[in-house]
C-alpha cells in the first residue's frame, strides 16, 4: 500500500527526545529564542513567537488586533473547518469569500464583493502550499483599511515576488504539526511586523508553563503510527479503515483523537525548538526537492485528474498533491485502495467552510470540495515509487470509470 502520508524518522529527533527531560531551563530558553530569531530572519520581519499551535497563533493575532464580538472577518470558503469554532467563540461574524477553481485560493474579486462597513479583517490562506494572490489581496485590504492576516499553516518557505509568505500581512500564523514541513510535533509560530500587536499579547504569553512532555508524547504516538504505516499490517488495515463504510467515522475519530493530544496553551518546549530549528535550516532544500517531485508527478497524472495550480503567483512550498476528479470520488477511492493506493477525499482534504456556515454564495469552493482528491506525495517517495503510484493510479481511474 502506498500511504497518503509518511513521516520521516530521524535519529537526531530521537536523540533530542531522549535528552529533553535532562536539559536545563536556560538552555531550553536559548533554543526557543534561537528558533524564533531564525524564523523572523527567514521572513524578514522583526519578530516571531513560537506558540502552542497554528490555532493558538491565530487566536493571539485576533486578540492582538483587538477584534471584538460583532466584527466581521472575511475567511476563505475552502480551508480547515476546525478553525470556525475558534473564530465563532469570539463572537466574530464570519463572511466566507469564494476561491479560484484552479489554485483553490481566495480571489480578489470575491473578497471585494464581501467587504462591507463592519469588515475589520481579511484572513487569507496559502492553501496546500500554494501562495495566494498576495499583491492584489494586500492592495485590497489596504484600500478598505482592514487588517490582512496570512494563514501560512501549509506554506512555510513559499514566496510571492521573492517575498516570503507571512511577511506581507500585518501578522501571520504557521503550523508546526507533524505533517508539516517544519514538524515539531505540534506548535505554531506567530510572525508580525507590528510591535503594538506584540505588546498587546505579551501578557498572554508571559505566564505560560513550559512543559516538555506534551510534544514528546505526541512524537511517541506519531512514531508508533509511522511504524504501523511501514508494516505489512497497513495494507489490510487501510482497506478496512478507508472503505466507503468506515472512512468518515474514522476521519472523525482520528481528528478527535488528534485534538485530545493537542497541547493546551503552554509555552514552546526545548524538544520542539531543536526539531523546528533543524528543519528550518534545511527548509529551502526540502521545499525545492518536494516542489520538483510535485511538478513531475502532477505533469504525469491521468487526464481525469486536474492538479491544483500552485505557481500562479509565486514559488509554492510542497505540502500535498491535490487534484480535482470529475467523477465519482468514492468509486475512485475504492478502486485506488484495491490497487494499493490510499487517497484522501472531501473533508480529508479541506472543508467547504461556506457550506458549514450555511452560505450558498461560494460555488467554486463547493465544487472543489466535491471533487478534491489528496494523493500520496511526501519526502521519501522516490522516483521508482512515484512511477509505481502513477501506474496504479492510471489503472484505478480506468477501474472507476
Ligand atoms: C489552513 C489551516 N489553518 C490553520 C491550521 C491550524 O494549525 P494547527 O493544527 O497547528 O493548529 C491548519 C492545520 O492544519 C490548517 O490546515
Amino acid at each position: 500500500m502506498i500511504p497518503r502520508r509518511r513521516l520521516p524518522l530521524e535519529a537526531a529527533d530521537l536523540a533530542d527526545w531522549l535528552r529533553a527531560p535532562f536539559r536545563r531551563a536556560e538552555a531550553v530558553a536559548a533554543d526557543v529564542a534561537a528558533f524564533e530569531r531564525a524564523f523572523a530572519d527567514l521572513l524578514g520581519v522583526p519578530c516571531a513567537r513560537a506558540v502552542a499551535s497554528g490555532r493558538d497563533a491565530l487566536g493571539l493575532i485576533l486578540d492582538g488586533l483587538g477584534l471584538q464580538a460583532g466584527d466581521e472577518l472575511i475567511i476563505p470558503a475552502y480551508t480547515l473547518g476546525e478553525l470556525l469554532p475558534l473564530l465563532q467563540s469570539r463572537g466574530l461574524r464570519l463572511v466566507p469569500a469564494d476561491i479560484d477553481p484552479a489554485t483553490y485560493n481566495l480571489t480578489p474579486e470575491s473578497v471585494r464583493a464581501r467587504i462591507g462597513p463592519a469588515t475589520r479583517a481579511l484572513l487569507v490562506v496559502h492553501l496546500l502550499g500554494a501562495p495566494c494572490d498576495l499583491p492584489a489581496l494586500a492592495a485590497l485590504a489596504d484600500e478598505a483599511g482592514i487588517a490582512l492576516i496570512e494563514d501560512c499553516a501549509h506554506a512555510a518557505g513559499a514566496t510571492v515576488d521573492g517575498r516570503p509568505v507571512g511577511s506581507v500581512g500585518i501578522a501571520a500564523l504557521f503550523s508546526l504539526e507533524a505533517n508539516k514541513a517544519l514538524c515539531a510535533f505540534g506548535g505554531g509560530v506567530l510572525a508580525t511586523r507590528d510591535a503594538g500587536l506584540l505588546e498587546r499579547i505579551a501578557p498572554r504569553l508571559a505566564h505560560r508553563p513550559r512543559r516538555e512532555w506534551p510534544a514528546m508524547k505526541k512524537a511517541m504516538i506519531k512514531w508508533c503510527e509511522e511504524l504501523l504505516v511501514r508494516s505489512p499490517a497497513y495494507g489490510p488495515l487501510a482497506r478496512l479503515l478507508f472503505s466507503d463504510r468506515a472512512a468518515q467515522d474514522f476521519e472523525r475519530f482520528y481528528r478527535g483523537a488528534h485534538g485530545r493530544v493537542r497541547p493546551a496553551a503552554c509555552a514552546f518546549s526545548g524538544f520542539q525548538a531543536r526539531l523546528a530549528l533543524r528543519r528550518l535550516r534545511r527548509l529551502a532544500q526540502h521545499n525545492a526537492r518536494n516542489n520538483a517531485a510535485w511538478r513531475d508527478t502532477a505533469a504525469r497524472l491521468p487526464a481525469a485528474l486536474t492538479p491544483q495550480r500552485r505557481d500562479a503567483v509565486g514559488e509554492p512550498a510542497f505540502y500535498n498533491l491535490v487534484a480535482c476528479y470529475d467523477g465519482d470520488l468514492r468509486r475512485l477511492r475504492a478502486a485506488a485502495l484495491a490497487r494499493g493506493i490510499d487517497l484522501g477525499i472531501h473533508g480529508e482534504v479541506m472543508d467547504d467552510t461556506a457550506a458549514m456556515l450555511g452560505d450558498t454564495g461560494c460555488p467554486q469552493a463547493a465544487a472543489v470540495h466535491r471533487q478534491a482528491v489528496l494523493l500520496p506525495l511526501y519526502p521519501g517517495l522516490g522516483e521508482r515509487r512515484r512511477a509505481q503510484l502513477l501506474e496504479r493510479l492510471a489503472r484505478a481511474v480506468e477501474d472507476a470509470a
